[in-house]
C-alpha cells in the first residue's frame, strides 16, 4: 500500500527510459484520447484467506525440510531477508538474483529464463517450444527435454530455470505466450508438465512453473506496458473466473506440477477476480499452499509485486527482480522486510517460512551437491563486462563461454520429428526424393537476414519461425532452415533440381517457378510473444489468426499454377487455413510448430519418409469466428479501473467449445495423419475397486519459527566500513536506526488494522481443506478407478506411431467430452498392440463448489480414438462410486480384476493405449571480484 505514492514517479522513470515500453506507435496512440467504456457488471471478488500456510515437509519433501530448517535456523534476520529478495534489475548476471549469505558461503541464487533453453547465453541449445512437446503427446520426450534443458542451465550456473509454463493454458487462440506452454487442454498440459519438471529437477536445477494463474493474454498484463502502447489503464487486467472453471481447467495442470514436485511457482502479472496475482491470498494461500499443499516457494514475476507486508502475508515468498520497478533502487522487501519484522508488522514465522520454502526447494532437487557458479552474463556477451550492469560498475570476468550443449541436438531433432503434424495428405507425401523439380517458396523457409539471433529476444518475424518472441526464448547456436535442409537432401541424393524463392512478394517469379515445379513446398507462418515487444502491430498477442506475410496470397499464387502444392506451417498456435485447406491443388499440409534449432532437419526427415509423422494437434484449427474466446484488446473499465475479462465461456475453450456448440472444426484437437493407417477394436473398460475417497481433515501444527531475531536495530545498519554500496542494488540493511526514516514509506505508522487482513498473522494450528492433504491435492484423487484397454492395429504397410486418446463424458454442466488418457504407440505394419490406460478418480470427477471437493461421476461414458472427433469405440464405466465415504484414501487403490464393461460400440477406425554481525553480508555475490573503489 505504501507504494501508491512511490509508484507514480518511479514508473514514469521507467516509461521514459525503457524503450520497449514506448514505441512510436504507442506514443501516437497515447496522444489520441481513447474513449472509456465502463464495466457494468458486478466486479468479481477474491475472498481473503489467511494466514499463509507454513510448509510442513509433506509428501516426499520431509528430508529437504529437515535440511532447510537446520540451515534457516542459523540465519540472522537480514540473511533471511536476503534469501527472499532480489538484488534489483541487472544487479548481477542472471535475469534475477537473490542476495547471498557470505558468512555461510551461500551464494546468490541465479534465476534464468526460459522454458525452452537458457536465455541470454552463448553455447546453449534452442529447444522446441512447449507447444511442440504437446504435439508429440509423448511423456518420455517431455522428460528428456526437461533433463537436457536443465543440464544446460546447470552448466551455465543457473539455480532456477524459469519454466515450464502452464499459464497461459491457452484460453484465447491469439494469446501471445500460449506456445511457451503446452496445450489449451489441462489434462494434456498436466501430463506433460509433470515429466518436464521431473526431468529438470533430476539434474539438480529447480523448476519454476509459471505463470500462476489465469495469465491468459498479454494485453493489459501490466499497466506501465499497456500505457506504453497508448492504453490509459492504471491497473492490470482482472481475469474473472468461477471456482469450478478454475479447478477443472486452469488450476488442473498446476496441481500436476505441484504433484511432480516443482520447487517454485511464479505468480503472475494479472489480477484474479480483482486481486493481483502476487497479492492474492485466495489463489496463493488457499488454493496453492493449502489445497494443493505446495511445499516450495512462490516467486513474483518481474515487477508483479504491488505491496510489501501484505504480499508476504498473502503467500509470496521471493520477490523478483527485487526492486519495485526496474532500476528504482527501492524495494517492497529488502530493507522494508527487515523493518517489518523488527517493528512486528510481519510475524517472524512468515519470514522463516519464506526462507525455509526457498531452501527446501534447494535441497529437494539436490542443489547443494550440484552447484555451479554462474559463468555467463545476461547483459553482455563480452568476456569482461560490468558485474553490476544496472550501474555499469565493477568490470569482471562475466562470460566464460562454456559450451553447455552436449549432444542435445539429437533430442531436439527427435522432438521436431515427433511433433510434426500431418494435417492433409492426398498421397503427395512422403516425397520420393526423385522429384525432378522442387520449388521451395516463402520467407518462412529461409534465414533471417539479420542472422538467427538478429532480433533481440526474437522480436521480429524474419526468416523461418522456430520460436516465438520474448523472455521465453534462447539464442540459437545455429538454425537449420527448411531451405538449407531440403536443398542438402536433394543435392546429396543427386537427383532433381531445387530452387528457392524466399520473398513472399516476388509474385511473378513465384508463379514462373511454381508452374514448372513437380512439387512446390510453400512455407507460411504466424508469430507471437511476450507483451513488451510489438511486432508489426502484434502487441504480444496476435491481432488475428491470419497467416503473416500475406501467406494466404502466397499459397494462392502457387496453387493457381501448381497442382502439387505442399503447405508447411510454422506457427505459435491455430491459424486460419479456411481459404485454401480444401483446395485440390493443396496436396498436403504440415503443421511443424516451433521446432527449435533443428527445424529443417526434422522436417526433411518427415517430408522424405525417414520418419513417419505421428504428431497430433495440441489445439483446434477452426474458422476464426468459431472459437468461443479471444483476447480482450479494448479496456472496458475506464481509466482507473482494471480491465475486466470475464471468463464467461467457463469450461468451453478450444475443442470443448466447438463440441458444445456443435461446430465442425477444420482440423480438430488431437488430429494428425500418418503414412500408415490404424484400426481400433476390443474396447474393454474395467472398474477397479479403489479405496473410498476420504476428504482430508485435521489441522496443522502451530507455526514454527527458526532461530531468534536480534532486535537491536543498530545491528542492521548498512555496514559502511565493510562493503561498498552499489547504487540501485537492493540490500536488507537499514539506513537509519529510525525505522520510519529508513523505510521511505509515506504511510509508515498507519495502524496495522487499517491494512493487515484479519487473521493474517495468526500462528495457531489451521484446518486442512478436504481436497488437500498432499502435494497436488488429496492423494485419493490419484487412486485408479478404472482401466481402459483396446486393440490398435497398424493396417498399413509401414511402421508408424499412433497416439491413442481417451475422452470422458462427465455429464451435465460439463463439456461433451474431455481428454483423460493417451499413449503414443509405435506399431509395426500388420501388428496389433494393446493400448492400456488407467483412469484416476480425479479423471472421472467434477469440482463441487459447495463441498469444495471433487465428486466422482457415476457411469461416465468413455471414448477412445485417434482424435477428439474420431472416437470409434465407447463404453460406459459402471460401478463408479461416489465420493464422501470415510476410510483412508490411498494413491494406489486396491485393484480388482473387475468385470469388463458391457457396452462396446462399433470398432472401426485408426488410433492408441496406454546471526553474527549483519556487516558480514556482502553486496550479494561472493564470487564476484571486489569493487576497485571507483
Ligand atoms: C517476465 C516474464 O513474464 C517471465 O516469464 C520471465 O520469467 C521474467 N520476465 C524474467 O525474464
Amino acid at each position: 500500500m505504501w507504494l501508491a505514492n512511490l509508484v507514480a514517479p518511479a514508473f514514469l522513470a521507467v516509461l521514459a527510459s525503457a524503450s520497449p515500453f514506448e514505441k512510436s506507435e504507442g506514443l501516437a496512440k497515447r496522444q489520441t484520447i481513447l474513449p472509456y467504456t465502463s464495466y457494468n457488471g458486478t466486479l468479481a471478488y477474491s475472498p481473503p484467506k489467511y494466514p499463509s500456510p507454513w510448509g510442513r515437509g509433506s509428501g516426499n519433501w520431509s528430508a529437504a525440510y529437515d535440511k532447510a530448517r537446520a540451515f534457516v535456523s542459523q540465519l540472522t534476520l537480514a540473511e533471511k531477508v536476503n534469501l527472499t529478495t532480489g538484488v534489483g534489475w541487472e544487479g548481477e548476471q542472471c535475469v534475477g538474483n537473490t542476495g547471498s549469505i557470505p558468512r555461510l558461503g551461500f551464494p546468490s541464487l541465479c534465476m534464468q529464463d526460459s522454458p525452452l533453453g537458457v536465455r541470454f547465453a552463448d553455447y546453449v541449445s534452442a529447444f522446441p517450444a512447449g507447444i511442440n512437446v504437446a504435439a508429440t503427446w509423448d511423456r518420455g520426450l517431455a522428460y528428456a527435454r526437461g533433463v537436457a534443458m536443465a543440464e544446460e542451465h546447470r552448466t551455465k550456473g543457473v539455480d532456477v530455470q524459469l519454466g515450464p509454463v502452464c499459464g497461459p493454458l491457452g484460453r484465447a487462440p491469439e494469446g501471445g505466450r500460449n506456445w511457451e506452454g503446452f496445450a489449451p487442454d489441462p489434462y494434456l498440459t498436466g501430463q506433460l508438465i509433470g515429466p518436464t519438471i521431473e526431468g529438470i529437477q533430476s539434474t539438480g536445477v529447480i523448476a519454476c512453473t509459471k505463470h500462476y494463474i489465469l495469465n491468459e493474454q498479454e494485453h493489459f498484463r501490466q499497466a506501465p506496458e499497456a500505457q506504453g502502447y497508448g492504453y490509459n489503464v492504471t491497473e492490470s487486467v482482472s481475469s474473472n473466473v468461477d471456482d469450478k472453471t478454475l479447478h477443472e481447467l486452469y488450476l488442473w495442470p498446476f496441481a500436476d506440477a505441484v504433484r511432480a514436485g516443482t520447487g517454485s511457482i511464479m505468480c503472475s502479472y494479472n489480477q484474479v477476480n480483482n486481486s493481483y496475482g502476487c497479492s492474492n491470498s485466495y489463489t496463493l494461500n488457499y488454493l496453492l499452499k493449502n489445497e494443493l499443499d505446495f511445499q516450495g516457494f512462490v516467486m513474483s514475476d518481474w515487477q508483479a509485486q504491488h505491496s510489501g507486508v501484505s504480499d508476504a502475508l498473502a503467500g509470496l515468498d521471493m520477490t523478483m527482480p527485487g526492486d519495485t520497478l526496474f532500476l528504482t533502487g527501492q524495494s517492497y522487501w529488502g530493507t522494508n522486510l527487515t523493518i517489518a519484522v523488527l517493528n512486528g508488522t510481519l510475524p517472524q514465522y512468515r519470514l522463516d517460512d519464506m526462507a525455509v520454502r526457498i531452501m527446501a526447494a534447494y535441497y529437494y532437487v539436490g542443489r547443494d551437491t550440484h552447484y555451479v557458479p554462474t559463468n555467463f552474463d545476461s547483459w553482455s556477451r563480452d568476456t569482461y563486462a560490468p558485474i553490476h550492469a544496472a550501474v555499469e560498475s565493477q568490470i569482471g570476468l562475466v562470460n566464460q563461454h562454456i559450451d553447455a550443449r552436449a549432444n542435445h541436438a539429437s533430442i531436439i531433432r527427435a522432438i521436431g520429428q515427433a511433433s510434426t503434424v500431418l494435417l492433409k495428405n492426398n498421397g503427395a507425401l512422403p516425397l520420393s526424393g526423385n522429384e525432378k523439380w522442387t520449388a521451395i517458396i516463402g520467407e518462412d523457409a529461409g534465414s533471417n537476414p539479420y542472422g538467427a539471433n538478429g532480433c533481440s529476444d526474437r522480436g521480429c518475424n524474419n526468416g523461418t519461425l522456430a520460436m516465438g518472441w520474448g523472455s521465453g526464448t534462447s539464442d540459437f547456436p545455429y538454425l537449420v532452415t527448411p531451405e538449407q535442409a531440403i536443398q542438402n537432401y536433394i543435392l546429396n541424393s543427386g537427383k532433381g533440381e531445387v530452387f528457392a524463392i524466399l520473398d513472399n512478394y516476388a509474385q511473378s517469379q513465384i508463379v514462373t517457378l511454381a508452374k514448372q515445379a513437380s512439387v512446390s513446398l510453400v512455407f507460411v507462418n504466424a508469430d507471437s510473444g511476450e507483451g513488451y515487444i510489438n511486432v508489426d502491430g502484434n502487441e504480444g498477442d496476435r491481432k488475428n489468426l491470419t497467416l503473416w506475410l500475406d501467406g494466404d496470397r502466397l499459397i494462392h499464387n502457387v496453387t493457381s499454377v501448381c497442382n502439387n502444392t505442399i503447405v508447411v506451417i510454422h506457427s505459435v498456435g491455430p491459424v486460419d487455413v479456411s481459404a485454401w485447406y480444401n483446395n485440390d491443388n493443396v496436396t498436403a499440409v504440415i503443421w511443424a510448430g516451433l521446432p527449435g534449432q533443428e527445424s529443417g532437419n526434422a522436417l526433411v526427415d518427415v517430408l522424405y519418409g525417414k520418419i513417419n509423422p505421428g504428431g497430433k494437434l495440441p489445439f483446434t484449427i477452426g474458422r476464426p469466428t468459431d472459437y468461443t474466446t479471444s483476447v480482450m484488446t479494448t479496456p472496458n473499465n475506464g481509466q482507473f479501473g482494471a480491465p475486466q475479462q470475464d471468463f464467461t465461456e467457463g469450461l468451453l475453450i478450444d475443442y470443448r467449445g466447438f463440441d458444445a456448440n456443435g461446430i465442425e472444426p477444420i482440423y480438430e484437437f488431437g488430429f494428425g495423419l500418418s503414412y500408415t493407417t490404424f484400426s481400433y477394436s476390443n474396447l474393454v473398460v474395467t472398474p477397479v475397486n479403489a479405496a473410498p475417497y476420504t476428504p482430508f481433515t485435521g489441522q496443522t501444527s502451530a507455526a514454527p519459527t527458526y532461530g531468534t531475531v536480534d532486535t537491536n536495530v543498530a545491528d542492521y545498519l548498512f555496514p559502511n566500513g565493510t562493503i561498498e554500496r552499489v547504487p540501485l542494488y537492493i540490500y536488507p540493511y537499514l539506513n537509519s536506526t529510525n525505522l520510519q526514516a529508513s523505510s521511505s514509506d509515506p504511510d509508515y505508522g498507519l495502524p496495522a488494522n487499517q491494512y493487515l487482513p484479519s487473521g493474517s498473522s495468526d500462528s495457531s494450528p489451521q484446518p486442512f481443506v478436504p481436497a488437500g492433504g498432499a502435494p497436488g491435492g488429496n492423494p485419493g484423487l490419484w487412486a485408479t478407478v478404472a482401466t481402459v484397454q483396446a486393440t490398435i492395429t497398424n493396417t498399413g504397410k509401414v511402421a508408424g506411431d499412433e497416439v491413442v486418446q481417451v475422452y470422458v463424458s462427465l455429464g451435465d454442466g460439463e463439456p461433451p467430452r474431455v481428454l483423460r488418457g493417451f499413449e503414443r504407440l509405435t506399431i509395426a505394419p500388420g501388428a496389433s498392440v494393446t493400448f492400456q490406460a488407467e483412469l484416476t478418480r480425479k479423471d472421472v470427477s467434477t469440482w463441487d463448489v459447495a463441498s469444495q471437493n471433487w465428486v466422482q461421476v457415476s457411469n461416465p461414458t468413455i471414448y477412445i480414438g485417434s482424435s477428439s472427433r474420431k472416437l470409434p469405440l465407447s463404453a460406459k464405466l459402471s460401478g463408479g462410486s461416489s465420493s464422501g465415504s470415510s476410510s483412508a484414501a490411498s494413491s494406489g487403490g486396491s485393484k480388482s480384476t473387475g468385470v469388463p464393461v458391457s457396452q462396446i460400440s462399433d470398432g472401426q477406425i485408426q488410433a492408441t493405449r496406454t546471526a553474527p554481525p549483519v556487516s558480514q553480508i556482502s553486496d550479494g555475490q561472493p564470487q564476484s571480484p571486489k569493487s576497485t573503489g571507483s
